[in-house]
C-alpha cells in the first residue's frame, strides 16, 4: 500500500468530497445490523435461485437482469433492467479503517466473526458472510487484480495503486433522477449516451456484510465505460453506468451473464448496468466523456 504523505492526504480529501456526495446516503441513522443483513440477504438468495434455475429466460430472477451485449446499446432500445434500491437507512455503513483492521476478515476466522456479530451458525446472515468471504478469498481470474475493501480508506489505497501516480481520481455511479419504489421494469435508452474513455478502471461492487465491504477489481482486458440515460415505462429517469467487457474468454462457464444472455465464454462481449451503490473509478487525467449517440 502507498505510504501516507501530504500529497496523498490532499488527494484523499478531494476524493472524499466527491464520495461524500455519492455516499451521503450511507450516512443516515444507525440501525440494527440484523435488519440490514436481512435486506441484503434477500438479494443473495435471489442470485442463488437464479443459478439453480438457468436456461429459462422467462423465469429468470429479476436480480440478474442487468446484462446485455454491446449491439443493444442504441437509442430507442427497450429492455428489462433491475436496479436494486437498497433502503439507505438500512444499507451497511462504512466503518473506520481502525475498526475494521482490528477485526479478522477471513473464512477461517468465521467462528470468531459469528461471535462478534452474534449470528448463529446456520442463520442467513452467517451464510451471507460465508459467501462474501469466499468470494473475497477466491483467486482472481487471468489478468484481473482484485481486492475486498473493508473501509473507504482501503478502497482509496487500492484504487490509487491501480490507477498509478494519478493526482486525481474520478468516480462514477448510477444515479436515479426520480424517486420511485419500482426496481424491475422495462427501460428505453435515450439519446446522449456518453462513452468515458479510460484505459484502466477500478470497479467496486457492494458485498453483503455487516458493515460496508466492496469487492474492487481491475482487468487488463479491454473494457468500455458508458453513461446511459434511461426512461422507465413508469417515467422513472436513470443516469445509468454501464461497463462492457470486450473479452469474456477467461470467465468461468457458470458466469450468470452467460445463462442470462444464452452465450458461451468468449463468444461475445458482456455489458452490465451498475446499481447505484457501486463505483467506477478512473483517472481524471484520461477520463474524457464523448457523446456517442
Ligand atoms: C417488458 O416488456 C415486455 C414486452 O412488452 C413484457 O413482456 C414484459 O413483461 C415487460 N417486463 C416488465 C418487467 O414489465
Amino acid at each position: 500500500m502507498l505510504s501516507r504523505n501530504m500529497d496523498q492526504k490532499f488527494i484523499s480529501g478531494i476524493i472524499l468530497l466527491h464520495l461524500l456526495v455519492i455516499t451521503s446516503f450511507y450516512e443516515s441513522r444507525a440501525r440494527e445490523l440484523v435488519e440490514t443483513e436481512n435486506k441484503i440477504l434477500d438479494q443473495t438468495e435471489h442470485k442463488n435461485h437464479a443459478h439453480n434455475h438457468n436456461h429459462n429466460h422467462n423465469h429468470m430472477d429479476p436480480s440478474v437482469m442487468v446484462f446485455f451485449t454491446l449491439k443493444d446499446l442504441k437509442v430507442g432500445k427497450r429492455m428489462q433492467i433491475n436496479f436494486p434500491k437498497r433502503d439507505p437507512s438500512t444499507s451497511p455503513k462504512f466503518w473506520p479503517r481502525e475498526k475494521t483492521d482490528s477485526l479478522p476478515f477471513s473464512l477461517n476466522k468465521l467462528q470468531t466473526l459469528l461471535k462478534i456479530f452474534s449470528f448463529s451458525q446456520d442463520s442467513p446472515q452467517a451464510k451471507a458472510m460465508v459467501d462474501t468471504l469466499k468470494e473475497c478469498e477466491s483467486k482472481p481470474i487471468k489478468g484481473e487484480v482484485k481486492f475486498c475493501a473493508t473501509s473507504l480508506e482501503s478502497m482509496l489505497d487500492f484504487t490509487q495503486n491501480i490507477l498509478g501516480s494519478t493526482n486525481d481520481l474520478k468516480v462514477y455511479a448510477t444515479s436515479h433522477l426520480t424517486k420511485s419504489s419500482v426496481t424491475f421494469q422495462n427501460y428505453t435508452i435515450q439519446e446522449n449516451t456518453v462513452k468515458i474513455s479510460a484505459t484502466k478502471m477500478v470497479a467496486c461492487h457492494t458485498m453483503p456484510y455487516p458493515y460496508a465491504v466492496f469487492y474492487c477489481h481491475s482487468q487488463e482486458s479491454e473494457n468500455k465505460i458508458f453513461r446511459v440515460s434511461l426512461v422507465g415505462d413508469n417515467g422513472d429517469k436513470v443516469e445509468a453506468m454501464v461497463v462492457c467487457h470486450m473479452d469474456t474468454s477467461h470467465w468461468g462457464n457458470g458466469h450468470v451473464s452467460f445463462q442470462v444472455l444464452g452465450i458461451m465464454p468468449g463468444s461475445s462481449n458482456v455489458c452490465h448496468f451498475f446499481p447505484a451503490d457501486n463505483f467506477i473509478w478512473i483517472s481524471k487525467l484520461e477520463g474524457h466523456g464523448v457523446s456517442v449517440m
